[in-house]
């Protein structure tokens, strides 16, 4: 059984994820709109890893006989100045998850909550990941000055990224 007050917290993270989904979906719009698919797919391709972030919470809920409370997406930005400054929101975006997972994760040792504890380690070794993906596709963009022949070539690189569902592999 989850406490209440753990269970209204995996609610808000399962928003937080429906969230970070929108955001991206929207700055994949945003690329395809500038005429760069491949960064268009890259954020498609993220957008959807949050889906199933958002899906591993809801059933983790309903497996400890919890109630899921789905509210209200926020409107994610329609505009970005440049690639870097989109590169930057989303690693940016990552950190703020990462503290949200970590402060799940103290939530739920503080309860003695071993079993959601385990579940979001999952969230704690995905979340080294996203930021790492984030950070580096910050970098190369700064590396190549956000533009030109460099950004090009970046995009068709970006295109080859496929979806898995990696809260499947388990
Ligand atoms: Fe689900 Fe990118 O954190």
């Amino acid at each position: 059984m989850l406490s209440q007050k753990m269970e209204q917290e995996l609610n808000k993270q399962i928003n937080a994820e429906m969230y970070s989904a929108y955001l991206y979906l929207a700055m994949s719009a945003y690329f395809e709109d500038q005429n760069l698919p491949g960064f268009g797919n890259w954020m498609y391709v993220q957008a959807q890893e949050e889906m199933t972030h958002a899906m591993k919470i809801y059933r983790f809920i309903f497996s400890r006989g919890g109630k899921v409370e789905l509210k209200a997406i926020e409107e994610p930005p329609r505009e970005w100045d440049d690639a870097v400054k989109v590169a930057q929101e989303v690693y940016e975006h990552e950190q703020k998850v990462t503290a949200m997972i970590h402060n799940l994760v103290n939530l739920a040792r503080e309860e003695k909550d071993y079993g959601t504890d385990q579940m979001l380690q999952w969230f704690v070794s995905e979340q080294v990941e996203e930021e790492d993906n984030a950070d580096e596709l910050l970098q190369q963009l700064k590396l190549i000055g956000g533009k030109g022949q460099g950004l090009l070539m970046l995009d068709r690189e970006l295109a080859a990224r496929q979806f898995v569902d990696e809260t499947q592999q388990e």
